[in-house]
């Protein structure tokens, strides 16, 4: 699929971008450790050129923060497409500004920062209204644009798919268009409270505000990841009644029932829906879609996405259909790629469901809203999902780790040699090669 992929975009040429993908190396050959993708179920530590100001809106990070994140396993099992053989990956990141380009006024060398996964221009229609994700100008697939019709932002070690920008699974990254892609970190918000601000907290926050989960709410969560358990925390903080997780892996069940959440375990109840309507005869108000599409669970859809002839699975979306009320609101905040076979779209037309894709979560929209409203006054605890520490090092060990979920791992905080330590409450450093599994 990537040789396919890559050879279309290659006839199809680029979309001029206001930016562009490729770093100027830093003069003197310096090196630096980065995580690089080499093929499906392929990823590597490499030493790679340490980046240096290319444009002159760039800001150079010494990344202080990395993790790994379900979309990354997507990448890893080679199903986004364009991936090319040495892409750096990362879109979760944080760091200490290092360097900056002549045109970035509002920040200075050392300041600590979190980076959008998203790379917008901050001038488009969408960027005013904070609407990064959706960025009309920093993503030059020509591919994507047929393929979707329009294209979503550039994002940061996501394929050429996404623009081709090199990640922050490194030591060091550049950030093109500084002053709008990087938030200031204040001093009493530690790094294991900030990182995520770049990704799964505006993310999970988002499948809740977009697909509109009201006081007094049933909420349905698929998939009980990172993703999943913060928006379930999210959607009991807007007000839920109540939140069903649905999900397999032992350790995730039970730490969403520790944190108050029912769970249904998919491989005891195979016919979700039938249990849901035994836990809740109405049906449920709201279906967020947190899971991945990678790992289909009938013959059907297995046999199908192994013969291609469909790229996602349509189970979970139609377990949603079928398990919310008359009117209900299903949110897909899941990445999917292509397309998917089978969607029962009788019963989304019959019962008048709201089917929502939330597209890559506007890190802009939120990310300040979540700073300020819930992280400082302590009404949102991000490190509740952090489960592990592990040095940079580890990270291509640590993607085998995250998507055979052992040691019971949720959130991991990666860090690299310009780390602080660990704050208090928070996991120390840990080798993946000790974890049990
Ligand atoms: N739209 C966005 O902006 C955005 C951003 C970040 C992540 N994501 C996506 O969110 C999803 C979740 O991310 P994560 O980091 O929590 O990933 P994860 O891979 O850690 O978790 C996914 C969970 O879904 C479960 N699952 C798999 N099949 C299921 C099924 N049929 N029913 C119920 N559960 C099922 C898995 O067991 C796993 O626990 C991924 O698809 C990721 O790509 C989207
Ligand atoms: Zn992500
Ligand atoms: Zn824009």
């Amino acid at each position: 699929m990537q040789a396919v992929a890559n050879k279309l975009q290659e006839r199809m040429g680029t979309i001029p971008t206001d930016i562009q993908p490729e770093y100027k190396p830093v003069e003197g050959g310096a090196t630096m450790k980065a995580l690089a993708w080499f093929g499906t179920n392929d990823v590597r530590v490499i030493s790679a050129p340490i980046p240096d100001i290319t444009e002159p809106d760039d800001v150079i990070l010494q990344v202080t923060g990395s993790t790994i994140c379900g979309s990354d396993l997507h990448l890893y099992h080679g199903e986004i497409m364009a991936l090319q053989k040495g892409d750096i990956l990362g879109h979760e990141f944080m760091g200490k500004v290092f360097k900056v380009g002549p045109n970035v006024k509002n920040l200075k060398t050392g300041q600590r920062v979190v980076a959008s996964f998203q790379i917008s221009c901050g001038k488009c229609e969408y960027c005013k209204d904070n609407l990064s994700s959706f960025c009309d100008r920093t993503n030059n697939s020509s591919l994507q644009n047929y393929m979707y019709g329009q294209r979503d932002a550039g994002f940061f070690g996501y394929s050429h798919f996404t623009g081709g920008f090199p990640g922050g699974q490194a030591e060091y990254v550049r950030v093109p268009i500084g002053e709008v892609n990087l938030l200031p970190i204040p001093d009493n918000v530690s790094d294991e409270k900030a990182l995520y601000l770049s990704d799964v907290l505006p993310t999970s926050y988002h499948t809740v505000v977009d697909t509109g989960v009201k006081p007094g709410d049933v909420v349905g969560v698929w998939g009980l990841g990172p993703i999943g358990q913060c928006a379930a925390r999210w959607a009991i903080l807007k007000g839920a009644s109540r939140v069903i997780g649905i999900d397999r892996v032992p350790s995730r069940l039970s730490f969403a029932e520790s944190n108050g959440i029912e769970t249904i375990d998919f491989s005891q109840h195979s016919d979700v829906t039938k249990r849901i309507y035994e836990l809740c005869p109405r049906g449920l108000d709201v279906a967020l879609d947190c899971g991945t599409f990678h790992e289909p669970k009938t013959l059907t859809h297995k046999i199908q996405k192994t013969l291609m002839l469909e790229t996602d699975v349509p189970e979970t979306i139609n377990e949603m259909i079928v398990s919310v009320r008359k009117m209900g609101r299903c949110g897909i905040i899941a990445a999917y790629a292509g397309f998917a076979n089978n969607v029962n779209v009788g019963a989304l037309m019959e019962k008048g469901v709201r089917l929502i894709g939330n597209g890559q979560a506007p890190v802009r929209k939120y990310w300040e809203e979540i700073l300020n409203d819930y992280i400082i006054p302590g009404k949102f605890d991000p490190t509740f999902m952090i489960t592990h520490r592990v040095p940079i090092d580890d990270m291509a060990k640590l993607y085998r780790a995250f998507d055979n979920r052992i040691d019971g791992v949720e959130k991991v905080f990666v860090e690299t040699q310009f780390s602080s330590a660990p704050s208090a409450g928070c996991p120390a450093i840990s080798r993946v090669d000790d974890w049990s599994t």
